[in-house]
C-alpha cells in the first residue's frame, strides 16, 4: 500500500482510516519519501484553534522550486514542463522543457534581485496566461520574495486595493494581453492603478502585444532586455517550512477582500498529494486544467501540484469561445490531453452550442474528467460524461476554496463511485463534520448542515494579511475548534457529501466567489443612489447571476432609468471587474428590514429566484409592506 497514491476503493479507506487515526505520521511519511529538503522538520504539526495557530513541518528547510524544478532536471530534463497555447491557434504552442523551466526562473529570480526584491518582499503579478505569469510566480518562490497574482480581468481600483493591502514593491505586468479577437490594455490599467500607490518602485513589463506602451521613466522596465542580462542559475533561498509562499486575494460577505497568506512546505505536500490522486496522473500524460493562474485553481493545478509531480501542464491564454466554440477539444486533441479540469460554468456554456463543435475531435486520449468552482448541476455532469468522456472517463467533482490551498472532497478516478453533483468523499487527512445552528455536531448520515473541518490540514490558509482578528472572526469564531467553510452540505446514506452553496452573503457567479458588500458598495458611490441590496438568482449558464434592488435618492428618481443601470454597471465594472456587474436591476422605494436594520437577503433571494410561494416569516420585518411592492416590480 502507498500512502502517496491510491489506486483503489478498498486502499482509498486503508489510507483514509490511517490518515485520521495519525495525521502526523501519515504526512510525516508523504514529506519523507516524495520532497527534497536541506532540513528535516523538528515537529510535523503544531496548532490551536483559539489563537488560531497551524505549523505543519515546523523546523524544517526547503525551497519549493527545486522541488518543483531541479531535482526533475536529471531525470526528465526534456520533458515539457509547461505546454503554452498562445491565443491565437495559429501561432505556434510552446514546449517548455524542466530544463528551460529551470533557465527562465533563474534568469527571472536574478532579475527581481537586480532590481531590489529580497526575501519577504511582496511582489504583484498582474499578467495574462502567458508563460512569463507561471514563471514570475516560481522566481518569487526562488527567492523567497511573495507573489500576490492578481488576476488580470480585474479593474485598476480592485488591483489597487490589493497592492496596497500587502504593500507590493513591485508589479510585473504585460503591455497588453489577446482575448478572443479582442486585446486588452493592461499596462494602462496598471498605470491607472498605480496613482493610487506607493510602495511600489518598479513595474516590470512583458511585450506580449506589441501595442508600444508609454514607460514611465525610473519606474517602468521591459522585462526582455533584462533577462537576456541575466544568469541562468539562480541558487534558491533557504526557506523556513512556514515562511509565506504566497497571498492570494478572495472575496469576503463584508469588507475589503482578504489576502489568504499560505505558506510554503504544507501547501507543497498536499497540492503535490492531492494532484496525484484526484487526477490519476502517470508519466507521459499532459495534463490540463483551464483555470487562470490569478485564481487558487490555477496556483495549486496548474503551477505547484502538476511540477512538484513532474508533470506536464498545458497553459492556455485564450478563450473557450475563441477563434469557435470548439477551441477546448481541438486543444484536447491537439496535444492528446490526458486529465481535464474545468468550471461547471464552462461546461453549461458549451453544452449550448452545437455538437458538431465536439465531435470534429477525436478526444479519446482523455482518461480523467474534473470540474471545480461551484455545484455542477446533473445536466451539465450527464453532458459531460457522455460528449466528452465518451462514458469512459471518470469525472472528479472536486470541492475547496482559496482558504483550504488544496482539493479536500473529491472522488478519487477508478476508486471512489461517481454521483452526479457529489464531490463524494473527503481525501485523506481531512476530516469534515456537519454542525447545526447551535453548533452541535450532526452525526450519523442523511443529514444536511454546515460543513466545517475539524482537524489541521497541511495547505490551510494560515492568516489574513495584515488582519489575524479578521481570519479568526471569519473561519474559528462560528464553531468551537473548528474551521468553518461558509457552504452548505448534506451527507447521504454512504456518508457522500454534497455541497448545497453558501450559506453566507457570498454569490459564485461562473465559478467566480464574489462578496455581495463591495458590491454594494460600489453601487452607493453612484450619486443618484441612497441604498442597494445585492444577491443571487439561479441563472442557466452561470449557475448564478446577480440581481441588484437599489434605491434612489429623490432628486435620481426622475433619471432615465435605463440610463441609471448603464451607468451603475459602469461603477461596478470599474471598481471590482465587469465579472461582478448586475444582470438584472430593479429600482425601489424601500428594501425589507428586521427591526434591527438588516437587509433580509433571504427574502430578497426568493423573490429574485421568482419562488415567492414560501417566504417564510416576514412578521419579524420592520417594513412588511414593502414585500409586495418589491414582489409587483421584480424583473423576469
Ligand atoms: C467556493 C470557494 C477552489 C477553487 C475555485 C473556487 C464553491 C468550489 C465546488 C464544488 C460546489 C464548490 C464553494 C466554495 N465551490 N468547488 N466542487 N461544488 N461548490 O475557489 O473562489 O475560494 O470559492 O466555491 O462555495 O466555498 P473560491
Amino acid at each position: 500500500m502507498s500512502n502517496y497514491h491510491i489506486k483503489h476503493l478498498e486502499e482509498y479507506f486503508q489510507v483514509y482510516r490511517k490518515s485520521v487515526r495519525n495525521p502526523e505520521s501519515y504526512w510525516e511519511e508523504i514529506a519523507e519519501e516524495h520532497f527534497m529538503w536541506h532540513k528535516r522538520w523538528d515537529n510535523v504539526l503544531s496548532y490551536d484553534f483559539e489563537k488560531p495557530e497551524f505549523k505543519w513541518f515546523e523546523g524544517a528547510q526547503l525551497n519549493i522550486t527545486e522541488n518543483c524544478i531541479d531535482r526533475h532536471l536529471r531525470t526528465r530534463g526534456d520533458q515539457t514542463a509547461i505546454l503554452f497555447e498562445p491565443n491565437n491557434p495559429d501561432e505556434e504552442a510552446l514546449h517548455i522543457t524542466y530544463n528551460e523551466l529551470h533557465d527562465r526562473v533563474c534568469k527571472m529570480a536574478n532579475v527581481l534581485k537586480v532590481e531590489g526584491i529580497q526575501k519577504g518582499d511582496r511582489v504583484c503579478i498582474y499578467l495574462p496566461m502567458i508563460p512569463e505569469l507561471a514563471v514570475a510566480v516560481l522566481a518569487c518562490a526562488r527567492i523567497g520574495a511573495i507573489h500576490s497574482v492578481v488576476f488580470a480581468g480585474f479593474s485598476s481600483t480592485a488591483l489597487a486595493t490589493r497592492i496596497n493591502d500587502s504593500n507590493c514593491k513591485m508589479v510585473i505586468t504585460s503591455d497588453g494581453s489577446f482575448r478572443g479577437s479582442k486585446t486588452i490594455d493592461l499596462k494602462g490599467i496598471v498605470d491607472e492603478g498605480l496613482k493610487k500607490c506607493d510602495s511600489v518602485e518598479t513595474v516590470l513589463v512583458v511585450n506580449r502585444i506589441d501595442s508600444g506602451v508609454e514607460m514611465k521613466e525610473g519606474r517602468d522596465k521591459w522585462l526582455q532586455p533584462l533577462l537576456d542580462k541575466a544568469e541562468a542559475t539562480c541558487e534558491p533561498e533557504i526557506m523556513d517550512a512556514e515562511d509565506p509562499l504566497f497571498i492570494l486575494y478572495t472575496s469576503g460577505s463584508t469588507g475589503t477582500p482578504k489576502g489568504m497568506v499560505h505558506t510554503t512546505a504544507g501547501y507543497m505536500v498536499y497540492t503535490a498529494f492531492t494532484f496525484k490522486n484526484v487526477f490519476q496522473y502517470r508519466d507521459g500524460d499532459v495534463y490540463w486544467c483551464t483555470a487562470d493562474i490569478g485564481w487558487i485553481t490555477g496556483h495549486s493545478y496548474i503551477v505547484y501540484g502538476p511540477l512538484a509531480n513532474g508533470a506536464t501542464t498545458v497553459m492556455f491564454e485564450g478563450v473557450p469561445s475563441y477563434p469557435d466554440y470548439g477551441r477546448f477539444w481541438e486543444i484536447v486533441d491537439k496535444h492528446k490531453v490526458t486529465q481535464f479540469y474545468t468550471a461547471p460554468t464552462a461546461i453549461r456554456a458549451l453544452a449550448k452550442e452545437n455538437l458538431e463543435h465536439v465531435e470534429k475531435y477525436d478526444l479519446s486520449s482523455l482518461k480523467v474528467l474534473g470540474t471545480v468552482g461551484e455545484p455542477i448541476n446533473e445536466e451539465a455532469w450527464h453532458w459531460y460524461d457522455e460528449n466528452i468522456g465518451k462514458k469512459k472517463c471518470p469525472i472528479v467533482d472536486t470541492w475547496w476554496q482559496t482558504e483550504t490551498g488544496g482539493i479536500m472532497i473529491s472522488p478519487i478516478p477508478y476508486s471512489t463511485p461517481a454521483i452526479p453533483t457529489f464531490a463524494t468523499l473527503p481525501l485523506p487527512g481531512i476530516q469534515p463534520a456537519l454542525m447545526d445552528e447551535e453548533g452541535k455536531e450532526i452525526k450519523g448520515n442523511q443529514v444536511d448542515g454546515r460543513l466545517c473541518i475539524k482537524f489541521p490540514w497541511p495547505s490551510m490558509a494560515r492568516t489574513i494579511w495584515g488582519n489575524h482578528q479578521r481570519y479568526k472572526d471569519t473561519y474559528f469564531s462560528a464553531f468551537k475548534n473548528m474551521y468553518f467553510t461558509g457552504d452548505g452540505a448534506l451527507r447521504d446514506s454512504v456518508g457522500y457529501y454534497r455541497i448545497t452553496g453558501r450559506v453566507d452573503d457570498v454569490v459564485i457567479v461562473s465559478g467566480h466567489n464574489l462578496g455581495t458588500a463591495p458590491i454594494e458598495d460600489a453601487i452607493n458611490e453612484h450619486p443618484a443612489v441612497a441604498e442597494s441590496a445585492i444577491v443571487g438568482y439561479p441563472h442557466e449558464v452561470k449557475g448564478n447571476a446577480l440581481y441588484g434592488y437599489v434605491i434612489l435618492k429623490e432628486t435620481g428618481e426622475t433619471r432615465n432609468q435605463d440610463n441609471l443601470r448603464k451607468e451603475i454597471n459602469q461603477l461596478i465594472s470599474d471598481r471590482i471587474g465587469p465579472i461582478a456587474k448586475l444582470d438584472k436591476i430593479q429600482f425601489t422605494s424601500g428594501l425589507p428590514k428586521t427591526r434591527s436594520g438588516k437587509i433580509m437577503r433571504r427574502i430578497l433571494r426568493k423573490i429574485a429566484s421568482n419562488d415567492t410561494s414560501n417566504l417564510g416569516d416576514t412578521s419579524t420585518l420592520l417594513n412588511p409592506e414593502v414585500v409586495q411592492e418589491v414582489m409587483d416590480n421584480v424583473i423576469k
